[in-house]
């Protein structure tokens, strides 16, 4: 059993979870989860980091003192990460006593190790407000393009970087004053100490490849002694030895992992040793954005190994992530926080999103709210649920209990086979792979069910068995794929779990199929993402966007820094009728027996060049097929619809359209504004039935 301690970073306790920590909680997340559900020790830390001017000055605009900021906040990301069943060991705080005792200890360390130098420099300095101004609370134009309004540390136009005191016109911005120049004793890091130590354990494993390569430019730019200290007034813990001069935020960040695990074990002494210790056999992983590779690839280890301590086994680092195509931002309205996509979606569809895009590297991420629609409901819904759905009836019908054998054993075999390459893509953090491989597992079940057919032998008493056996089958390859899924979907898989009558407590449980065993009644495991409801994502935040109250501090030294209703199909269906409308004549039930009504199943789907709205269906009514064009692109991919059994309205006169004939209709229901929902048959209904 591996002992392993895993980190996401930090989130500054300034503001509400977005996406982008979302992502990084949910990566680290599903990892950690892997890990438990393989039978390792594996705990996740976090904490929020509650540091820094940009905290300090946020509590002054909002009349708050800072601890009362952070209280707040710590609540509030507390319950968005739980939400998104992100399961922290500890959520703890960077402004606890356990952070500010961990911090006092490195310090000292390092300090008594020689590796802490002081002082004088010169920096900026706003008189009115009397305190002086991080790089990013400087603005003025650019020396080199003369763009104005720029930050203190780079100019967003040309790229160049430079001190805040070579901006043209500077002022500040807190109190929209020039600022002059103050000297100050400052402490700092003797990071080149370290740089024999870091460029071996760079080249350990500890980060990917591309990360290595990065860290050789920055070896080869030379490392610069790092500033530690900043001056009141400042929100942080004060340095031992040194009133008036405080830790900066990015120091005691870090440290927060330690403090989290402090808390986790309750203390100093031998649990928190056999984690941190410079001799720790543990593994030390810690997931970040790339924009804090330095922080975590050079700072902090050399920090670590110069206070005595154990290096990190491996720092991942993910890339960005863009909403549709874009950068986040207020005002397009992509900057979506999590606890606005929760008041309306629900968490595992996001949680299998992000897996189903994530690989290894730091290639950044594109979350197109289209393709997000389309990948839970084709995926989720339409392949894996699907299975379950399917053959749930039967079984129910046939008396509740699984087969004593399975049908096909090798099949079986294989998909429980495919463990081995599966949990290599989780343990190598190539979520992409694994759901594709599971995706693919997923088809294979699906196209055994349609080969067996067993909504047509059972209409026959006598084949009972056959149908039990093929379901048997089917529900055993379902049990494999959710088994699989479960880091991905928790509570999807536990309630998969109820419905099988069997917890899911081992990744290699699935190795022997269930059998004979009784299951509950099926319920629903997931419903179809409604692409209206999603849309309101971006909506929403649009007008809720509010101006910051302090600028984006850069987080890294010397690195670059209403869609319309959905139409439901062609010609309209007869519950397409908005609510608001007047209510349709009635009918008598003779008017009502003239159409027929038939069960088809859609045998090929495909979208319609020219139309954005319709789907050509190839529809088997069992005495014969049917060509039919149904507007239901918006909600409904070609491959959601193959197999998939509909209403059609058959004796619809044939209506000749611009891409060809439409030779019925397939019913479907849709309110005003609420997307569109096929009308399908219950387990059982099969091609050719007539609906009465
Ligand atoms: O960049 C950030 O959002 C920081 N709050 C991350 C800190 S990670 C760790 F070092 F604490
Ligand atoms: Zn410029």
């Amino acid at each position: 059993m591996r002992r392993i301690l895993v980190t996401s970073a930090l989130p500054y306790a300034n503001g509400p979870l977005h996406f982008g920590h979302i992502l990084e909680a949910v990566q680290t997340d599903i990892w950690a989860r892997f890990m438990r559900f393989l039978g390792h020790d594996c705990v996740y830390v976090c904490a929020d980091d509650t540091h820094g001017t940009p905290i300090m000055l946020k509590a002054q605009a909002l009349k708050i003192t800072p601890e009362a900021l952070i209280e707040q906040v710590a609540i509030e990301h507390h319950a968005t990460y739980r939400d998104f069943l992100v399961e922290h060991a500890v959520f703890h705080s960077t402004h606890s006593a356990e952070n500010q005792f961990m911090t006092g200890q490195l310090f000292t360390a390092l300090d008594q190790g020689g590796y802490i130098s002081r002082r004088i420099i010169s920096q900026a300095y706003d008189a009115h407000a009397g305190m002086f101004l991080p790089d990013r609370y400087v603005k003025g134009t650019c020396p080199r393009c003369k763009a104005p309004d720029q930050y203190g540390d780079s100019c967003e136009v040309c790229g160049a970087t430079y001190a805040p005191s070579d901006l043209i016109d500077p002022l500040s911005v807190v109190s929209g004053t020039p600022p002059i120049e103050r000297e100050s004793e400052h402490l700092f890091f003797k990071l080149d100490r370290f740089e024999s130590m870091l460029r071996e354990w760079t080249r350990s494993g500890a980060v990917g490849e591309s990360v290595a390569n990065k860290l050789d430019e920055w070896f080869n730019a030379g490392l610069r002694d790092w500033d530690i200290s900043r001056d009141a007034p400042y929100f942080g813990f004060e340095i031992p030895g040194y009133p008036g001069k405080y830790f900066y935020v990015w120091l005691d960040a870090p440290v927060g992992y330690m403090a989290a695990t402090l808390a986790l074990t309750q203390g100093p002494g031998a649990a928190f040793d056999a984690w941190w210790r410079a001799d720790s056999r543990a593994e030390l992983h810690h997931f970040i954005g790339k924009d804090i590779l330095y922080f975590h690839t050079l700072f902090w280890p050399a920090v670590l190994t110069g206070a005595g301590f154990r290096r990190p086994t491996a720092v991942h680092a993910h890339g960005f992530l863009t909403v549709n195509g874009q950068k986040m931002s207020k005002s397009r309205g992509t900057f979506i926080t999590g606890r606005r996509y929760l008041d309306i979606l629900p968490p595992e569809a996001l949680r299998y999103y992000f897996a189903a895009k994530l690989g290894p590297g730091i290639d950044d991420m594109d979350l197109s709210l289209t393709d997000f629609v389309h990948r839970f409901n084709a995926d989720v819904v339409g392949k894996l649920v699907n299975i379950a759905s399917r053959c749930a009836g039967f079984i129910a019908r046939g008396g509740g209990v699984l087969a004593a054998q399975l049908p096909e054993p090798a099949l079986y075999a294989e998909f429980a086979g495919a463990r081995a390459a599966i949990a290599a893509h989780y343990e190598a953090r190539d979520f992409a792979q694994a759901i594709r491989e599971i995706a693919s597992l997923a088809d294979r079940a699906n196209q055994y069910i349609d080969s067996q057919k067993p909504w047509t032998i059972a209409k026959d008493p006598n084949r009972l068995p056959e149908v039990m056996a093929i379901c048997t089958q089917g529900i055993n390859l379902f049990r494999v794929l959710i088994s699989y899924l479960k880091p991905v979907l928790p509570a999807m898989a536990d309630q998969a779990a109820l419905f099988l009558g069997k917890p899911f407590s081992h990744w290699d449980e699935i190795e022997h199929p269930l059998l004979g065993s009784a299951l509950a009644t099926y319920v629903p495991l997931a419903t179809r993402l409604d692409p209206q409801v999603v849309a309101q994502l971006i909506e929403a935040d649009k007008t809720a966007a509010a101006a910051p109250v302090s600028p984006p501090p850069a987080s890294v030294q010397s690195q670059p820094k209403s869609t319309p209703p959905v139409n439901t199909a062609a010609p309209p269906t007869p519950a397409s009728a908005p609510a608001s409308a007047p209510a349709p004549a009635e009918i008598t039930i003779d008017e009502l027996a003239k159409i027929d009504l038939r069960i088809g199943r859609v045998i090929a789907a495909e979208r319609v060049d020219g139309s954005d709205k319709l789907l050509k269906l190839t529809i088997d009514l069992g005495s014969e097929q049917r060509t039919i064009f149904s507007g239901i692109q918006n909600a409904y991919s070609p491959e959601q619809m193959l197999d998939r059994h509909v209403v059609v309205v058959a004796n619809l006169k044939p209506r000749k359209m611009r891409f060809g004939v439409s030779q019925g209709m397939v019913l479907a229901a849709s309110g005003e504004g609420d997307g569109v929902y096929l009308v399908s048959p219950d387990a059982g209904g099969a091609a050719g039935m007539q609906v009465k």
